[in-house]
């Protein structure tokens, strides 16, 4: 374990909040989700977000990804100030420059699995690149289901073909919020697999929100959240070196109910 980026990385940042702040309500039901949350991505990394159950996890990236607004601080994907853009801009970088990986996989049932893939970007009007996708489908075992709908295919195929859809349109930025929290451990095994590989051989950037410390274990680097704070971070974690700094979070230990409920521990 080393607490410095990994050498031989690229330095380049492919998202950065600074200061930011996300304020919930007001006066006596006010909720500070996030609390001066300074943190890079960098791009061709991959990036676990841990931390206990209502730590601001999805606030910070919801507000990162542009799908959710700020109370304070800045954001930026690549050079763009999101703060700055109107919201038709917006919706545009987030359409052209950021991919999702959501728990409920959020296909179209009457699509197949390659239409699926596709929708982004025939949304956008923008032609896929064939020989990308084509390197998107091998690498996630697709190739024989793409004519399958949702429904005949399992619940791991059909995150893959979430993972393929997000990886499609070559996004600078993918986040997932607990992209395999619903999965076996064996499929949830795979789509992580895959995901690891897209940010080592294709220079994909991957922001992961995870319960679990064997998930996290796949990821360049762990960030941990307490109560709206950023209070630690690991490089090359494993799952035995997350969960121990997991113990010491404040309300992280896991034995606590959230952790029981949600964490897949072995
Ligand atoms: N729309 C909202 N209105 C009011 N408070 C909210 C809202 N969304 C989130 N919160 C509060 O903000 C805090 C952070 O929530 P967030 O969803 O980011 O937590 P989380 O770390 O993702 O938790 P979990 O692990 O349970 O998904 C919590 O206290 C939550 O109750
Ligand atoms: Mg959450």
């Amino acid at each position: 374990m080393t607490t410095t980026p990994l050498a031989g990385r690229t330095t380049a940042v492919a998202a950065r909040a600074t200061e930011l702040s996300k304020v919930y309500g007001q006066g006596e039901t006010q909720v500070v989700a996030l609390d001066r949350v300074s943190v890079d991505f960098r791009q061709a990394e991959f990036t676990a977000i841990m931390g206990p159950s209502g730590s601001g996890k999805s606030t910070l990236m919801h507000c990162v990804a542009g799908l959710d607004t700020f109370s304070s601080g800045s954001v930026r994907i690549g050079e763009t100030e999101l703060g700055s853009l109107k919201d038709k801009q917006l919706t545009k970088l987030r359409r052209d420059k950021i991919g999702f990986i959501f728990q409920a996989f959020n296909l179209l049932p009457t699509l197949t699995a390659l239409e699926n893939i596709t929708l982004p970007m025939d949304i956008a009007g923008r032609k896929a690149d064939k020989a990308w996708l084509d390197t998107v489908i091998k690498m996630i075992g697709l190739a024989d289901r793409l004519g399958h709908r949702p429904s005949q295919l399992s619940g791991g195929q059909q995150q893959r073909v979430a993972v393929a859809r997000a990886l499609a349109s070559r996004p600078d930025i993918i986040f997932g919020d607990e992209p395999t929290g619903n999965l076996d451990s064996r499929s949830g095994a795979e789509v992580l697999g895959f995901l690891r590989n897209s940010v080592r051989e294709l220079g994909q950037t991957v922001v992961m929100v995870t319960h679990d410390p064997v998930a996290a274990a796949y990821a360049d680097r762990v960030v941990f959240l307490a109560d709206g704070r950023i209070v630690d971070e690991v490089y090359e974690p494993t799952a035995d070196s997350v969960l121990d700094r997991m113990r010491n979070l404040p309300g992280g230990n896991p034995q606590t109910p959230e952790f029981d409920g949600k964490g897949r521990t072995s």
